[in-house]
């Protein structure tokens, strides 16, 4: 019996590929809810509906063994679409994403998309970026200790991501560095710009600006939706 969070993402992932159709070029995000989408998407459509880059190896892997054509990314690739989770939701639509270790590849295709649809369960809104998980930043492993002490430094408490013990290691051959922030987050746009601005951080999992919409399932089915309008965010 389905647990009610992951009805919640399957009626998420439903949603979003209604927006999918026959011939896009789709950039098909990273994590469990994620891939309620891919396992929908190869159910709704023929495999070769679309044309496919994946944000991850995982997310490849899967979508080629449910028959989708997936393909590396190209110079001058434009997507259409792209279907993504997030572990954090702000009321503007700020997010905080890298739970599964995707953020570079996910923020590099959500910035080459026209349109970016965020599928979450109620679990994700937060009033700040922070509130629920860490940020996530992908650094260089030589560079690791130094970013340690000096986001410490700076008021964060901070995490380096290991697995069985061992350092977590992205599909980029960087490790990842889980920041929770001991004051909220106010302006989402400069705590991701200060991060940023580290020497030896590759990415942060901050994402400013990038979701167009967001679509908040329910384990009953319902779906709410959030779009982004308005300025930039600060
Ligand atoms: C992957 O790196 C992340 O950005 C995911 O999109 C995020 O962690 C959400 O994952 P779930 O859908 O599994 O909660």
């Amino acid at each position: 019996m389905p647990d009610d969070r992951l009805l919640a993402k399957q009626a998420a992932a439903r949603r979003g590929i209604s927006f999918v159709r026959p011939g896009m070029r789709l950039a098909l995000g990273t994590g469990s809810t994620a891939a309620e989408a891919v396992r929908a998407l190869a159910t709704q459509f023929p495999r070769d509906a679309f044309d496919c880059v994946a944000s991850s190896r995982a997310t490849e892997q899967l979508a080629r063994s449910l028959g989708l054509a997936v393909r590396p990314l190209r110079e001058d690739d434009r997507f259409d679409l792209m279907l993504d989770g997030a572990d954090e939701v702000a009321p503007t639509l700020a997010l905080t994403k890298g739970g599964g270790g995707a953020l570079l590849r996910e923020k590099l295709l959500a910035g080459l998309s026209r349109e970016v649809v965020i599928l979450v369960d109620p679990t994700k809104l937060v009033v700040h970026l922070g509130d629920r998980c860490p940020i996530p930043l992908e650094v260089v492993p030589f560079a690791r200790e130094v970013l340690a002490r000096r986001f410490a430094d700076e008021g964060y408490a901070v995490l380096h991501r290991t697995v069985d013990g061992r350092p977590f290691v992205t599909d980029n051959g960087n490790e990842i560095l889980d920041l929770r922030p001991r004051r909220p987050i106010e302006a989402p746009a400069r705590a991701e710009a200060d991060l940023a601005a580290a020497t030896g951080v590759v990415e942060t999992g901050i994402f400013v600006d990038l979701a167009s919409r967001v679509l908040i399932g329910h384990a009953d089915g319902r779906v709410d939706e959030r779009r982004r309008t308005g300025a930039p965010t600060a």
